[in-house]
């Protein structure tokens, strides 16, 4: 790790050189020891320096160099890589990544994976306050179990808050998508003093938000998310307002007894029919399906045709964007009152 050392009085014409030459090395800092600055450099041909340079200078090796603090992921992962490396990778690197608590998930593409633990160490690095670095590979199956690796830090627990609201679960074991964060605020705000059953209450991702109000049947099929809903009840303080049932919904929805049934699960149209029944007689559907952009008009085919073979009549309120789901696919909600 080379730098100029140049006497004091000479350090702004030196750092000028070295930026009109492009032989700053800006990963680290430029350094000052009693009359002398050191301005790191990249490796050059010295002779060509002296020929330009009009004021006296050193080139010296520098033994504890002082690196740049790095804001970005791609700064930090810079400072660990050699350049050639940098730019063999640099348009392969993840450009987003989410903090969860203090916990972060990453998507990294296969051709990186013999760097994962560079870019988790480095993620921590940028991110103090936080404890682990996990690979980001997905969601499996109905219960949207996380598919993750850890490749930095310690620990998969840990505490989102969100909208007065607060989630403890592991990311190792249960799911959370940021990117439903104004869905789980709005279904706070809509709803009131009345009965609402949660088909897919996993942790208690829309359950805790509508229990500051309402009166929730909160049902959900995987037992680590149930532990988790079981903790968060307790959290938000709303166990006199949560009824938790730990089953398939498909079969322990309770009938005839909600003002509003929430679908907070992307694949549960062949649930609309139980979720008609659940409603007292007349009430709100909450519908999500993940669409692709082609059959947009899809779940509101579904829905319409579900409540018809229940007997009842529907009023579509609106159909909202959730997310982007995959290039192509978007997360609907349909907001639906039948009667
Ligand atoms: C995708 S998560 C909900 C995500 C949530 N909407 C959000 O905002 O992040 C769906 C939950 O439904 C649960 N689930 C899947 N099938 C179920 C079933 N038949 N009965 C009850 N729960 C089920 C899964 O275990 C999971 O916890």
């Amino acid at each position: 790790m080379k730098a100029l050392r140049v006497k004091r009085q000479d350090a702004g014409k030196a750092v000028e050189l070295m930026e009109i030459l492009n032989l700053r090395d800006k990963r680290r800092l430029i350094t000052s020891k009693d009359d002398y600055v050191e301005v790191p450099i990249v490796e050059c041909d010295l002779n060509s320096l002296k020929e330009v340079a009009d004021f006296d200078f050193k080139i010296v090796e520098q033994k504890k160099p002082v690196y740049a603090r790095a804001r970005t992921l791609r700064d930090a992962i810079r400072q660990k890589l050699s350049e050639s490396e940098m730019k063999k990778l640099e348009n392969l690197l993840p450009s987003t990544y989410k903090v969860i608590g203090d916990v972060i998930l990453v998507k990294i593409p296969e051709e990186l994976k013999d760097y994962a633990k560079i870019i988790g160490e480095a993620l921590l690095e940028i991110n103090p306050h936080c404890k682990s670095v996990w690979w980001d590979r997905g969601k499996r199956g109905m219960l949207r179990k996380p598919e993750v690796k850890i490749i930095a830090g310690k620990g998969g627990e840990t505490v989102h808050r969100e909208g007065g609201c607060v989630y403890k679960f592991d990311v190792s074991k249960v799911m959370f998508s940021p990117g439903n964060q104004a869905e789980r605020i709005r279904m706070g705000t809509i709803v009131g003093k009345e009965v609402v059953v949660d088909m897919f209450a996993g942790i208690g991702y829309f359950t805790i938000p509508m229990a500051k109000k309402a009166k929730v049947y909160a049902i959900e099929i995987n037992p680590e998310s149930y532990h988790y809903l079981l903790e968060n009840i307790k959290l938000n303080g709303v166990e006199g307002r949560v009824i938790p049932i730990l089953g398939n919904s498909m079969f322990v929805t309770p009938e005839r007894v909600a003002d509003r049934v929430v679908m907070g699960h992307i694949n549960c149209h062949e649930f609309l029919p139980v979720a008609v029944r659940a409603l007292r007689d007349r009430g709100w559907i909450h519908y999500h399906e993940s669409v692709p952009e082609a059959v947009l008009e899809r779940p509101i085919r579904r829905i319409i045709s579900a409540v018809r073979e229940e007997g009842k009549r529907i009023k579509i309120n609106c159909v909202r964007k959730v997310k982007n789901y995959s290039p192509g696919v978007i997360h609907v909600v349909i907001d639906a009152y039948i009667y």
